[in-house]
């Protein structure tokens, strides 16, 4: 995982710039080899029963269980507060869970086991600012596999190869900091791609942007093969890109099945601050 901020983790220092807001905490101490599974068949994401909670007391996530398959796209919704960033900050190590069961790629999350489950997964934070901070465009996406040990010419074909797939290519150049927040989400995620993550974790991708960036990444997402857990407000691309939905709420999944028929269900959104989306409305 690409890194800036370094935070402790088990008394073990990990650079990370994928930490957005600087969470504080570990994984667990259990010095578990990481024998992580390449299995087809094991979820590449498993959470049974998870409790966290905060510094000052805030119960984050209060039992939450929730799985996501091989290639499956799997939406996670839930009014504000409900957890979701704190789930996902715990998938990347940030948060260590009280108790119950966090799995990722068949094995559990624990500090021996955090750096290859951080190699196989791709974040995309809320605030791109977070992930993008070298000179360029091009500098930030070679950065991942620079830090993996990856000759500089190799690193840079398979930076501009995920800028292509991506489609942009033309900004390589520029300093990440001007470009408009579209660009931005686009070059983080290139910034993962480039690593070919197994899971790719995004905290609400469509927010700030504009309606033609939103379908540039949708389409983007709908294109690409790995298993993908988009934590969003956004229930038209819920429907559009996910074949599950997960409503958390109050640390707990609420509900969970088909984003079609779940999403229509007026009294359960209303009950958690959401909407039936437009679409589905008769
Ligand atoms: N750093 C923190 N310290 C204390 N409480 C926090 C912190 N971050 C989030 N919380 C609280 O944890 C709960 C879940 O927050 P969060 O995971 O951000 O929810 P969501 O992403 O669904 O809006 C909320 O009650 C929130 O106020
Ligand atoms: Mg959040």
């Amino acid at each position: 995982m690409r890194g800036r901020k370094v935070d402790k983790v088990d008394n073990v220092d990990v650079v990370d710039r994928n930490n957005p807001g600087g969470t504080g905490g570990g994984v667990s101490t259990k010095s578990t080899r990481a024998t992580m599974s390449t299995s087809s068949t094991a979820p590449v994401l498993r959470l049974a029963d998870v409790q966290y909670r905060y510094h000052d007391g805030t119960r984050a996530l209060a039992g939450a269980s929730l799985s996501v398959a091989r290639g499956e796209r799997v939406a996670l919704v839930g009014p504000n507060g409900a957890g979701k960033t704190t789930l996902v900050l715990a998938l990347a190590g940030f948060c260590v869970p009280e108790s119950g069961v966090l799995e990722m790629f068949g094995a559990p999350v624990t500090r021996a086991s955090l750096p290859e489950v951080r190699g196989r997964t791709g974040f995309v934070f809320q605030n791109a600012d977070d992930q993008l901070f070298m000179p360029t465009v091009l500098e930030d996406v070679m950065f991942g596999p620079l830090k993996a040990g990856v000759p500089g010419p190799e690193a840079r074909r398979r930076a501009e190869s995920a800028l292509e797939r991506m489609e942009i290519a033309t900004i390589a150049g520029q300093f990440p900091g001007h470009l408009s927040a579209g660009q931005k989400r686009m070059a983080s995620l290139a910034a993962v791609l480039v690593q070919e993550p197994e899971l790719l974790v995004l905290d609400e991708p469509t927010s700030f942007l504009d309606p033609h960036a939103r379908r540039c990444l949708i389409e983007r997402l709908k294109g690409l093969p790995m298993a993908q857990l988009v934590v969003t407000h956004d229930l038209e691309m819920v429907l559009e890109l996910c074949g599950r939905v997960v409503l958390l709420s109050g640390g707990t999944v609420a509900a969970e099945g088909c984003p079609s028929g779940l999403l229509r269900d007026a009294a359960l959104m209303e009950a958690h601050r959401l909407e039936v989306p437009h679409s589905l409305r008769g």
